[in-house]
């Protein structure tokens, strides 16, 4: 009993031993429960890093070393990340000490950002060619929903031939063959987050007639023709002056 009484006050003495000779991440903002970090494009994060020892630190941004002043790598190491920007969404900050890489804390950013969906544009399209629209819907989180409509209803894929696809960027509506009487119109993407926050944008199609496409095959026979009769003019011309010489 007694035994078995100093062997968990040894355990915990192991315990607290290897936790005060370890690193510890703290940061503004707050780490959340699942180790990220949540932030936005242009605000600030720091970071700071305590060690138990006077070992020397290392920080890493997704596993790239980061160039530290000198004093800023023993004990409390600190890092700033001013202003966040798109690409540090997921990236990890790592801090370890220099002589053992096993003895190490991270944490991830999670940069939150709003799909860039907005405004209004002109789309022309002939007659028979496809029609292509294009949301950008890239966000973090991620739209939970994404729909289209047409002159103000909701669009009938069925009826205009369309396709609607979504990969998680870009959100397409897709007719492989324009038609004026089915096709022209207002079309609308509307993507909602989810915190049913509503981000859309706008298009006004139009659709044109068919163009002649330019005849090439008519125009080289064309400029091959006169080549010739050029050709042939000068050796006929030639003909009557070596006759003329003789
Ligand atoms: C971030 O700052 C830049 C430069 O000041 C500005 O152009 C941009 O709109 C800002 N972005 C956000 C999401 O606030
Ligand atoms: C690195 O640290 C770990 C955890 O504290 C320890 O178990 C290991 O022995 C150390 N390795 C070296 C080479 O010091
Ligand atoms: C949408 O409205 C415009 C303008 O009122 C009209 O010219 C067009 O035919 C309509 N499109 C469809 C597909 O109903």
């Amino acid at each position: 009993m007694k035994l078995m009484c100093s062997l968990h006050v040894f355990h915990f003495l192991l315990l607290c031993a290897t936790q005060t000779s370890g690193v510890k991440i703290d940061s503004a903002p707050d780490i959340n429960g699942e180790g990220l970090i949540v932030t936005g494009v242009n605000q600030t994060v720091s970071l700071l890093c305590q060690a138990g020892t006077d070992e020397e630190l290392v920080w890493l941004r997704n596993g790239a070393r980061i160039a530290l002043k000198g004093g800023n790598n023993t004990r409390n190491s600190s890092v700033c990340v001013t202003p966040v920007i798109l690409e540090d969404n997921g990236a990890t900050f790592t801090c370890q000490m220099k002589k053992n890489a096993s003895v190490s804390a991270s944490v991830t950013l999670d940069v939150i950002f709003p799909p860039l969906l907005s405004g209004s544009a002109e789309v022309l399209v002939e007659e028979l060619e496809a029609l292509v629209l294009q949301c950008d819907i890239w966000s973090n989180p991620p739209v939970s929903s994404v729909t289209w409509t047409q002159n103000g209803s909701s669009l009938d894929l069925t009826a205009g031939g369309f396709t609607a696809t979504t990969d998680g960027f870009t959100a397409q509506l897709i007719s492989n063959s324009a038609e004026r009487s089915l096709h022209q119109g207002a079309y609308q993407c509307t993507a909602k987050t989810p915190k049913n926050e509503i981000f859309s944008k706008i298009f006004n199609v139009i659709v044109t007639d068919k163009t002649l496409k330019f005849p090439l095959m008519p125009i080289i026979a064309g400029v091959v023709v006169v080549f010739l009769t050029s050709i042939l003019a000068v050796l006929a011309r030639w003909h009557k002056i070596r006759k003329c010489c003789k």
